[in-house]
């Protein structure tokens, strides 16, 4: 039996108030069990909050990012270490946001996972096709791209503890949603891929879905067969959404 998470990725959103009401009502609700895992992703100054409201509680926390540095003058950046510090279980590193946004390239997402692992932390590795990738029929020669990166920058070894998030950037924040079978073809591309360097390492990876999962499409999305489970936007910042989502798992 793989781990299954569902996760929260705040994004750039959240404040001390509103993030109180919101944890207060995911704390309530959110029961651990084991092989069955809850975490949010925040913004990095929230992390002590994060810990403050959640410690004791079954829900993990972490961040968005991490520097791809350890220590040094580089200004505005924060590492994995000090994201440990505030207790934290989970950092995600190359969502595509920061891919397209912010610059990170392969090589840099690579740098960021070892720092992650480093920490301690759980990497969650996104990777993910654009919708002209999709057309253009590239989707696993991207993904298998973005995945083979970090493993022949690290090691397949590095794999094993950590979470792979499929995340097709047409469907982040779009509402688009993979269809089921879409998303289940690419955890299957992606979970084929592993087992090819290491069969073991591959049982075992949980790969979560993330582009618009819903309350509405999470169990239809939970269901297939390599879909461990979920990496939650928008979704996450609604109490009722994300609790539905969990349920879902
Ligand atoms: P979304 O974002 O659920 O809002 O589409 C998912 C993500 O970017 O992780």
């Amino acid at each position: 039996m793989r781990n299954r998470f569902v996760i929260g990725n705040w994004k750039l959103n959240g404040g001390l108030a509103a993030n109180a009401v919101l944890l207060d009502a995911l704390k309530a609700k959110v029961l651990a069990a084991p092989g069955r895992y809850c975490g949010v992703c925040v913004p990095a100054p929230y992390l002590a909050q994060a810990q403050a409201l959640l410690a004791g509680t079954s829900l993990g926390w972490g961040s968005q990012d991490v520097s791809r540095f350890e220590t040094g003058a580089y200004t505005g950046d924060f590492s994995a270490g000090m994201v440990a510090e505030f207790g934290s279980k989970y950092a995600i590193v190359g969502h595509s946001e920061r891919r397209s946004l912010f610059g990170d390239t392969d090589a840099v997402v690579a740098q960021k996972y070892d720092q992650v692992r480093k920490a301690g932390l759980t990497p969650v590795l996104c990777v993910g096709e654009t919708l002209a990738e999709r057309e253009a029929g590239e989707t696993e020669s991207v993904v298998g791209r973005q995945l083979k990166a970090v493993v022949d920058a690290h090691g397949v070894a590095v794999l094993s503890g950590a979470v792979l998030a499929y995340e097709p950037v047409w469907a982040i924040g779009t509402g688009k949603t993979a269809t089921p079978e879409q998303a289940q073809q690419v955890h299957a591309y992606l979970r084929g891929l592993v087992a090819g360097w290491d069969q073991s390492v591959a049982k075992q990876l949980p790969i979560v879905y993330g582009g618009s999962v819903k309350k509405s499409n999470a169990a239809e999305l939970f269901a297939m067969a390599d879909i461990d489970g979920g990496l939650i936007g928008g979704a996450s910042l609604v109490a009722e959404e994300f609790l539905a989502i969990w349920a879902a798992l």
